[in-house]
């Protein structure tokens, strides 16, 4: 009976450094792409330069760290000389450590979505720091916990493994520092699996390997990539004293099964030495944590590798924890000739060891036998992360402005770690979504990015205070949900795009710009934006020759009308406060409303057309019939006085074609509103269409 301890599983693990040891660095490839010929990631971490190497005994090419990883994130170290003697693979040689941040991670990208995969961490201390301090730090498959790393010796190698099925087309593997030690890693290997394989592994549960064992071999040898065409490690299962081994020469065939263990590990066997005895051995789960686990799952492997008399029979029960097997190994079992056949646990089981009893029936002439074993902890991967547009958009919106802070792994997942200057909104029903923004003292520079507009449930938007150039995307105003824009103290040019001009006249968006001196706010002086819609051109220029042409005796006439009510209203300039960034202060020469008007005017603001950070907008109708839109400012606005001054005082200054323009204010010492022109949905056809009859 062997029962491996980590002792053992160090040992098993030391044997297979040793066993691989001839390899050398042969450089040269450049890897562009991040998958290989097999569709094989394998990163060396912490290995120095651009590139990477081949390594002689897997022939598996091995690629920096770079690329995978913000460069910024960890530091490159070597392990400690004394672990390289003997030789061990170049590829355990460097570690990418992470003193710094909660959670690092590397992205793996062009995976294909809905395909299994399996992902390996390995992890060789080597007192690659000199203190000799072993670390025990977490792992984290995108926002699932994975498992926890705990290096029990420097020259140990611990491999974390997992089987999952893919449901987007990148993965993130991240490193969490549980302050137990900076976590630390050596390699990071990626293996597309068919996808029926270990169909235990499915959309909801991803499987962790605690053992995988190789019964037969006795000299220690490991199989991996090319022996297992999907580079699984199988360690050897050693215990020569109980255990003949038995192999063969001969093709095993193992198509079409579920696991397709290798040929080099169906071709041995062990069968007991006395052949009156059982095969029994225990794996011990005690050392992996199972509070984050479903349970546990197992898949055996046996197969005859002997060509049996007729009237012998290799025929046994098999025994889990002393029961009989939950699964269909309630009946006797016997291994057929040259052909793999599996028992695999068909759900997970709770159990905190792994006994298992290989017995002879009465019947049978031979000891039992078996080839391998594999045994998981199964895990839910159930943690949404934040939806996948918000994560691309952020992602290369963190790209574009070369963003640190600790904007690794999920954006709002955990809570805890959510991006610095992020909020996000948690709705049990659907993945977090990105609701706020903020960038202000970001040193942001360049323009003003195009995956803003990606983040579809974003509220509150702050870039002020950077040097973000060129001009503001009108396209900002498709964000639904935008109440509060603020660009100011930038270097942006060009003029607010009509499309946030009309949010912020009908009260649903507030946009700060104060302090960007190449911004143009007088439409007047304004030249029209380089590239503009030549579209808007053909349209605009015939109605407005149009509109000239019929509106011109009409407005003579309002005019006229209107110079008889300035004697009754009296034209009031006032003095705005300057928005303290420097602009210039100006004179308002419109109407100034009393509240009572403003009540009167909107029928005791009945009828409310928007509703903004600020306050409401209502519907009015001033005394000549004029149709108006009244935004009053409510007291516990966000928007300051300033702010709405300066919006006054901006609106005043515009007189964009398609935009209404203001009519007056109010402002006394309880409130404060703007009156605008207003313009119900469709006005501008409709005048079209008028014109069109007239003519
Ligand atoms: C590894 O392969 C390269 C070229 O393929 C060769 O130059 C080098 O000697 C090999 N190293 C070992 C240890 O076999
Ligand atoms: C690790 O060793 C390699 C070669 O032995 C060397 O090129 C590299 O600079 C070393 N890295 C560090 C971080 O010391
Ligand atoms: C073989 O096993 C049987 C049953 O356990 C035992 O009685 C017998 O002594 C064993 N034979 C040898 C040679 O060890
Ligand atoms: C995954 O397998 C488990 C059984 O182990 C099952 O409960 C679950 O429903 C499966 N999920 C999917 C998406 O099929
Ligand atoms: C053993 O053989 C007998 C007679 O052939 C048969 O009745 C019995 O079911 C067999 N037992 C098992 C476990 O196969
Ligand atoms: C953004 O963060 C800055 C501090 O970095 C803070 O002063 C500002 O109020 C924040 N903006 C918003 C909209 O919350
Ligand atoms: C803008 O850039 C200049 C020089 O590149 C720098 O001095 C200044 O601090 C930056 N301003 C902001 C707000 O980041
Ligand atoms: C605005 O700034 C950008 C980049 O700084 C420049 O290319 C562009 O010509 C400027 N546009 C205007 C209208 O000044």
């Amino acid at each position: 009976m062997e029962r491996p301890t980590p002792r053992t599983i160090a040992m098993v693990a030391r044997l297979l450094l040793l066993c691989l040891a001839a390899a050398a660095t042969s450089g040269g490839l450049h890897a562009h792409a991040q998958l290989d010929n097999n569709g094989f990631i394998s990163i060396d971490c912490g290995f120095p330069g651009q590139t990477g190497y081949v390594d002689n005994k897997t022939t598996l090419f091995y690629t920096t760290d770079a690329g995978f990883i913000d460069a910024d994130a960890g530091m490159n170290r070597n392990i400690s000389v004394e672990f390289i003697n003997p030789p061990i693979p170049t590829s355990w040689h460097s570690v990418r450590s992470f003193p710094g941040g909660t959670r690092n991670c590397y992205t793996l990208i062009s995976l294909v979505s809905g395909q299994k995969y399996l992902i390996r961490g390995k992890f060789l201390y080597g007192n690659y720091d000199g203190l000799n301090r072993l670390p025990i730090f977490d792992l984290y498959i995108g926002v699932n916990f994975w498992t926890t790393v705990n290096i029990p010796k420097a020259d140990t190698a611990v491999y974390a493994e997992a089987i999952m099925v893919m449901l987007v087309d990148s993965v993130q593997v991240c490193l969490m520092n549980t302050e137990s030690g900076t976590p630390f890693i050596s390699g990071l290997d990626l293996r597309p699996l068919k996808t029926k394989l270990y169909p235990l592994a499915n959309e909801t549960q991803a499987l962790v390997l605690l053992h995988r064992f190789n019964f037969g071999p006795t000299d220690g040898t490991v199989i991996r990539y090319p022996d297992d065409p999907y580079d699984r490690i199988w360690f050897p299962f050693v215990d020569a004293t109980d255990w003949n081994e038995i192999s063969t020469e001969m093709k095993v065939n193992t198509d079409d099964r579920l696991f397709e263990p290798p040929q080099a590990v169906m071709q041995t066997a062990i069968s007991p030495r006395n052949v009156s005895r059982n095969i029994e051995f225990t794996l011990g789960l005690d050392s992996f944590p199972s509070d984050h686990s479903l349970g546990y799952i197992y898949a055996m492997y046996f197969c005859e590798l002997q060509q049996l008399p007729r009237n012998a029979l290799r025929q046994f029960f098999i025994y889990i924890n002393g029961f009989l097997g939950k699964t269909a190994t309630t009946i006797a079992f016997t291994p057929a000739y040259l052909a793999e056949g599996s028992r695999y646990s068909l759900e997970p089981f709770p159990y905190s060891q792994y006994m298992v009893s290989l017995v002879a029936t009465a019947n049978s002439t031979l000891p039992p036998t078996i080839s391998a074993i594999e045994l998981f902890s199964a895990i839910p991967t159930t943690t949404l992360g934040t939806n996948s547009q918000d994560v691309s958009a952020i992602t290369a919106i963190k790209e574009m402005y070369q963003v640190h802070k600790n904007w690794m792994g999920d954006p709002c997942v955990p809570k805890a770690l959510g991006w610095d200057g992020l909020t996000c909104s948690y709705d049990v029903s659907k993945p977090p979504a990105i609701t706020s923004v903020n960038m202000s003292f970001n040193g942001l520079h360049g323009a003003i990015s195009p995956n803003f507009v990606n983040l579809k449930d974003v509220q509150y938007m702050d870039l002020s205070n950077n040097n973000l150039t060129g001009s503001i995307p009108d396209a900002l105003s498709r964000l639904q949900s935008l109440v509060l824009l603020d660009l100011s103290n930038n270097k942006l040019n060009g003029s607010i795009p009509s499309g946030l001009l009309k949010k912020i006249q009908d009260g649903s968006l507030d946009v700060r710009y104060g302090n960007n001196p190449s911004l143009c706010t007088n439409g007047n002086s304004c030249q029209p934006a380089k590239g503009g819609s030549k579209l808007a051109i053909y349209i605009v220029v015939p109605v407005l020759v149009i509109a000239v042409l019929v509106l011109v005796p009409i407005l003579i006439f309002l005019w006229h009308r209107k110079r008889k009510q300035a004697a009754d209203i009296g034209t009031i300039g006032v003095r705005l406060a300057s928005d303290g960034d420097g602009n210039s202060s100006l004179r308002l020469e419109n109407r100034r409303f009393t509240y009572m008007e403003l009540n009167t005017i909107t029928n005791t603001f009945q009828r409310v057309l928007g509703q903004g950070g600020f306050g409401s907008v209502f519907h009015g109708i001033l005394e000549n019939g004029t149709q108006v839109a009244v935004k009053l400012r409510s007291h516990s606005s966000k928007q300051g006085v300033k702010q709405f001054l300066a919006e006054a005082q901006v609106l005043t200054r515009i007189h964009h074609k398609n935009l209404v323009s203001m009519i007056g204010y109010c402002k006394d010492v309880d409130h404060m509103a703007l009156v605008y022109e207003y313009m119900p949905e469709g006005t501008l056809r409709e005048h079209i269409a008028g014109m069109q009859l007239l003519i």
